[in-house]
């Protein structure tokens, strides 16, 4: 992976995309994955595993810790046999919240974790009490102290939890740590992602007891440490990741079709485009095609758990309401400040309000290329896609935030035809962005 520090995009808009795309494998799966290796002592080898920094920074935690870790281009092993420390320092938890999942794992067949509290984040105050109390509830006693979540139990002990939300993180550290508790957990409203059924396929691949994964209710009967052992496993493709294509696909009026995918985990989205113009078909069972011809209607939008429609998908389609015809209302309900896109959609030309959790979005003609920064890494994504729909030229700054979630962008979307590059950033064109930014938001 390249240094992404001091390099921006250029894209030159207007391209239509294209043709065929691979999707990887999920962020947001594989890194749960990765934080569960820690459950076993023997070797747990993951296939389809995306070249993201977020892997990168997960395998350094897991190294912290004392695992062993080999990556060869998409597959790695790991191998949490003699695990020397159980606290995970704030250096690399502040880098990448997923790495507080390491807690469930530690705490389950040692006993004893510390780990840094990953505090707020840009889009919203991300709170972890959830999870604090799901491991209460399995017999752990858990303390905060001077910013580490500091966890001991004997053995933890299987119960009934009922989450107040339905949280992803929460849900896998819970069903995770409840792997190897004695007797049966009943974790009601779970997260029901697709992330979390490819989690608790995993562990039971390794040996769990977990059922109803993938619904509201899981329950995890709690093995022995001996019942665990190594796994192969291929990580779940990246629903966000696809639906990202679509809408760029749909942004340019694009001939798009995605490999590799499940079209179940898309249906939110796909139903939502559908609605708006798109045509979808679904060439085999692991393939999207969307094929867009004219100009899209503007759709409603409210962001909810799985199944409903995805807050990670809210900046990017939110990049194409920008330019569909007539009105649309979004509403965020999962985080309190995920709007931070919006100055940036607005300095190339889109007409949007926000009040609150709420914005306006009043569909232009077309958008115009602008110095633009990404803020986090979905906002990033919809900044690429109203860059590729925009008339003349977008520098994207921030690229750091994208290196995070979508491997080979550029090469995947020059291979549909955009007009894209990444170059270095010289000091001089990060001041002048800066300059020509301030004001903004
Ligand atoms: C996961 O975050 C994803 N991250 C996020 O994707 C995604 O936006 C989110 O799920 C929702 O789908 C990873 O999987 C690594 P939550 P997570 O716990 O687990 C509140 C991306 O762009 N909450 O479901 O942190 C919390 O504040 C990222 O890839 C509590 O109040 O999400 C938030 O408002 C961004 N207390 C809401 O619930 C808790 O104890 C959802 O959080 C836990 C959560």
């Amino acid at each position: 992976m390249s240094d992404t520090k001091a390099e921006k995009l250029i894209i030159e808009g207007g391209h239509r995309l294209q043709g065929d795309v691979t999707i990887s494998g999920a962020k947001n799966s594989v890194l749960k994955l990765m934080a569960a290796s820690l459950l076993t002592r023997e070797p747990v080898h993951l296939s389809n595993v995306p070249q993201l920094s977020d892997v990168d920074v997960m395998m350094d935690v897991l190294r912290h810790l004392g695992v062993t870790v080999e990556q060869s281009g998409h597959e790695i092993t790991l191998c949490a046999r003699d695990i020397t420390c159980f606290e995970a320092p704030y250096e690399l938890v502040s880098k990448m919240r997923a790495s507080f999942n390491v807690l469930g794992p530690l705490l389950g067949r040692f006993g004893e974790a510390k780990v840094s509290l990953p505090g707020g984040c840009s889009i919203g105050k991300r709170g972890i009490d959830l999870h604090i109390k799901g491991l209460e509830a399995l017999g752990a006693n858990v303390k905060i102290v001077h910013g580490f979540v500091e966890s001991k139990a004997k053995r933890l002990v299987g119960s009934e939890i009922v989450l107040d939300l339905p949280s992803v993180g929460a849900t896998e550290n819970v069903m995770v740590a409840a792997v190897l508790a004695e007797g049966a957990t009943i974790l009601s409203n779970a997260a029901q992602e697709p992330e979390i059924l490819d989690l608790a396929d995993f562990l039971n691949a390794m040996g769990a007891d977990i059922s109803g994964a993938g619904t509201n209710e899981i329950v995890i009967n709690g093995v022995k440490p001996e019942n665990l052992g190594g796994v192969s496993y291929h990580v779940v493709p990246d629903r966000i990741e696809a639906a990202t294509y679509l809408i760029a696909a749909a942004g340019t009026r694009g001939d798009v079709t995605l490999h590799a995918v499940h079209p179940a985990h898309l249906h939110s989205l796909t139903h939502k485009l559908m609605e708006m113009g798109a045509n979808i078909t679904l060439p085999t069972p692991n393939q999207i095609k969307i094929q867009v011809d004219k100009r899209l209607q503007t759709e409603n939008l409210t962001t909810l758990p799985y199944p409903g429609f995805p807050t990670d998908l809210q900046a990017p389609l939110m990049a194409l309401l920008a330019i569909s015809e007539g009105t649309s209302v979004i509403r965020e309900t999962i985080y309190e400040n995920r709007f931070n896109h919006v100055g940036n959609l607005k300095r190339m030309g889109a007409k949007i309000e926000v009040e609150g959790n709420v914005a306006i979005v009043t569909g232009v003609e077309s958008l115009s290329g602008a110095c633009v920064k990404a803020s986090d890494l979905r906002a990033a994504a919809a900044l690429i896609i109203a860059a590729l729909e925009a008339k003349g030229q977008t520098e994207i700054l921030n690229l750091h935030h994208l290196d995070r979630g979508y491997e080979k962008l550029e090469d995947k979307m020059r291979q549909l035809g955009a007009s894209i590059q990444r170059i270095p950033v010289t000091d001089e064109n990060v001041l002048e962005t800066t300059q020509q930014q301030q004001g903004v938001e």
